[in-house]
């Protein structure tokens, strides 16, 4: 069943995703060669606290730590660890999910250590515009296919491989909920969109082929090729006035303002430790 909320459950889920949100840029700032992966989930959890959220991860089908944060040719659900130190020049993907009175909120960013090659930032930029190019598509009346048709149709004119065994889905009381949203056309298919329907929209871009693999530790997912991925990913509701991404005070008591966050909105973790926290 797919579920369509209520405003009163929207306004839970964009203080979930706010808090996703202010923590990952708190995460981002830690980012650097030489921290480690675990450092950075120090800081996930302990932010994720401080706000009054609970971290949706931690446990999740044992999942052991708040964040996943992967790493080079690491696509999604990279564990942290105090062994993994970051290295200069390496991407940097932090996928982060929080939970306020049972609603659920998850986004993921990727960002350089230090100074990245151009074919690596080419890569990370590219796939935030596939992202808002999926979160554009978000339409009343329209399909879930047309979501997958815009990410890929961004990915495929650059050459770069879509990952097709990892998907978007539905989210609110549940951190998966129906239905799917893949990264992939065609069009018109799937789903139809409604007005309160939330998604967790996430494109996996890969430099090299689209090929995936499982790690023994059961979680890391690699390219097969080894070379760098990258994952950006919303929580957004459908309206009719247009998508909303949550967790940028977009979707508010007071009304709501449609449209997609670009990098410059993401919040600065800087006004965050100055106790700008709403
Ligand atoms: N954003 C990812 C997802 O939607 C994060 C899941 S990691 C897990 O699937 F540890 F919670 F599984
Ligand atoms: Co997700």
């Amino acid at each position: 069943m797919i579920t369509c909320k209520s405003r009163s459950e929207l306004l839970l889920m964009e203080r979930a995703t706010r808090i996703v949100q202010e923590v990952l840029a708190e995460c981002v700032e830690a980012v650097r060669p030489g921290a480690t992966t675990e450092e950075i989930d120090r800081i996930a959890a302990a932010g994720i606290k401080a706000r009054g959220g609970k971290a949706a991860f931690l446990g999740y089908r044992g999942y052991p730590r708040s964040i996943c944060v992967s790493v080079g040719d690491e696509v999604v659900h990279g564990i942290p660890s105090s062994k993994r130190k970051l290295r200069e020049g390496e991407l940097v993907g932090l996928d982060l999910g929080a939970i306020v009175e049972g609603y659920y909120g998850d986004a993921a960013r990727t960002v350089g250590a230090g100074k990245v090659a151009p074919e690596l930032d080419q890569l990370l930029r590219v796939t935030h515009e596939a992202l808002v190019a999926g979160v554009e598509a978000v339409r009343v009346g329209g399909k879930i296919g047309d979501i997958g048709a815009a990410v890929e149709a961004v990915a495929t004119r650059h050459g770069y491989g879509v990952v097709r065994e990892f998907v978007g889905h539905g989210i609110g009381t549940a951190l998966h909920e129906k239905p799917e949203v893949p990264n992939y056309g065609p069009a018109g298919r799937r789903e139809t969109i409604r007005g309160g329907m939330t998604l967790a929209i996430e494109p996996m871009l890969n430099l090299g082929a689209a090929d995936v693999r499982v790690a023994s530790d059961g979680w890391t997912v690699r390219t097969v090729d080894g070379k760098a991925s990258s994952h950006f990913e919303h929580t957004v509701v459908a309206t009719a006035e247009g998508p909303v991404v949550l967790g940028f005070g977009r979707y508010s008591r007071e009304g709501t303002v449609p449209g997609v966050p670009g990098f410059h909105e993401y919040p600065a973790a800087a006004s965050v430790r100055s106790g700008a926290v709403a």
